[in-house]
């Protein structure tokens, strides 16, 4: 759902930059470190908090059955994880020619430490490093950090995996891609799967890259696809109840759509069809030469996609909200053995109780901007952290005179543990307010 754009006058913001009491000075310390605060500074309590749980090590753990079966299916490239998520937002995004109004770098939807530093928005942040160390194949598992809205698919952290192959840009990288791409090919010709595949590159939708010789990049394209297709066969094929081939003998049907990424070229998204839709299961495509210069390797060329690994274990396992993966409760861990994909059997659902919080818009960030709906967001998970289950915008006006925005969020408080009492809920929904008033300036309406 999207805010309305103008920001509050002026007047207003010289009140509420004084009344911010984050600030804009002094320090924060992460992972053990301080870091100097500046006006892009927005990382939470909340977030720090989660920075070292590496839930894809945890035995057991949906997400650690799944890194393992993927991690299986490439058996013969780097396994990478433990990389800390502190990047520079030249990691994250310069390296990778992102442009410079790209929406993904603004700190509404970015956790900064400072302008110098972020938490790492994709595993991608990590390819120029890892190319530039000379590693020609591997998988990187790690833990990313996106600000969003609160519901039961988004989470600030989730966790990505990402896979590239790098060959030489000469007759020997090339002879090596055409020997694995005929294996592949004949590999998947033998396996109930039935591909929707479009044009490795397409000159007006999605072109190979002025500097690469058109048969090397089909020769890169495919030897991507039939990678992947042959990974989504593995985690979605013949997997009962899933419209694979278990017992009716039906194929498992991947689609592959064009797409475009700031930093491959041609790009490709690949979808698979589960219960009737099809899915988007994960972002790719050919490096761009510019990736593989800054990382000074302009000889080599590449290809890279990746993975979120809540999404395709939500699928898989049935788990029907992203809060679970974080839970304590031993009725989910006990659930799952390692290596096994099971259907998640939900123990309970405990009753719901939702409370509304009207507020005008304040500035927030030393007064540099109004405040953004995951501004609010952050603030209800520092006080309820995963006690929310969703927060929705019911209503939004603007004051004809003052043009000062009115805002109306409903929080949903649900855990998924336990029953809240009415007064624990109260409690909470009056935390919220009073962080309100007083981090924010808000008035209340
Ligand atoms: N990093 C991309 C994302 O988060 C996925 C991607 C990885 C795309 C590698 C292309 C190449 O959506």
């Amino acid at each position: 759902m999207r805010l309305l754009s103008n920001v509050a006058p002026l007047r207003c913001r010289v009140r509420l930059a004084r009344l911010y009491s984050t600030g804009t000075s002094g320090v924060v310390n992460v992972m053990g470190k301080d870091y100097t605060r500046d006006h892009l500074t927005n990382i939470t309590p909340t977030i720090i908090s989660k920075l070292s749980r590496k839930l894809y090590n945890q035995p057991g753990h949906p997400l650690s059955t799944l890194r393992a079966l993927i991690e299986s299916h490439f058996a013969d490239y780097a396994h990478l994880s433990s990389v800390s998520p502190i990047v520079s937002p030249a990691q994250n995004f310069d390296g990778l020619s992102f442009p410079a109004d790209h929406p993904g770098r603004s700190p509404t939807d970015s956790y900064y430490i400072n302008k110098h530093t972020m938490l790492r928005t994709h595993t991608s942040a990590h390819e120029v490093e890892v190319f530039a160390r000379g590693t020609a194949r591997y998988l990187l598992t790690a833990d990313v950090y996106r600000r969003d809205e609160i519901d039961a698919s988004h989470y600030p952290v989730f966790h990505q995996m990402e896979g590239a192959r790098v060959v030489s840009a000469d007759s020997t990288g090339m002879a090596e891609l055409t020997a694995d791409n005929a294996r592949l090919r004949a590999e998947l010709a033998r396996s109930p799967i039935v591909i929707d595949d479009i044009p490795h590159f397409d000159a007006r939708t999605n072109p190979h890259q002025p500097e690469h010789d058109p048969a090397h990049a089909v020769a890169l394209a495919e030897n991507l696809k039939l990678s992947l297709n042959g990974l989504l066969l593995k985690l979605f094929g013949g997997r009962a109840n899933l419209g694979g081939d278990a017992e009716g003998g039906e194929p498992l049907r991947v689609r592959w759509v064009e797409t475009t990424f700031p930093w491959t070229a041609p790009s490709f998204e690949a979808e698979v069809l589960f219960r009737g839709e099809w899915l988007e299961i994960l972002g790719c495509g050919v490096v761009r030469q510019k990736t593989l210069e800054n990382a000074n390797v302009p000889d080599k060329l590449a290809w890279a996609f990746g993975l979120g690994l809540e999404r395709i274990a939500m699928i898989l396992y049935s788990i029907p909200d992203i809060r679970l993966f974080w839970s304590d409760d031993p009725r989910f861990a006990a659930q799952f053995a390692q290596g096994e994909i099971s259907a998640f059997r939900p123990y309970s659902r405990y009753p719901a109780c939702y409370k509304d919080v009207s507020f005008w818009r304040p500035d927030v960030a030393g007064g540099t901007r109004a405040m953004h709906e995951n501004d609010f967001c952050d603030l209800v998970r520092d006080v309820a952290g995963d006690l929310v289950e969703d927060v929705t915008l019911t209503d939004e006006f603007e004051h004809p005179t003052t043009k000062r925005q009115s805002v109306c969020y409903r929080i949903n408080y649900r855990s998924m543990d336990r029953s809240l009492s009415n007064d624990e809920t109260n409690a909470l929904h009056a935390k919220v307010v009073s962080e309100l008033k007083n981090q924010f300036g808000a008035e209340i309406r």
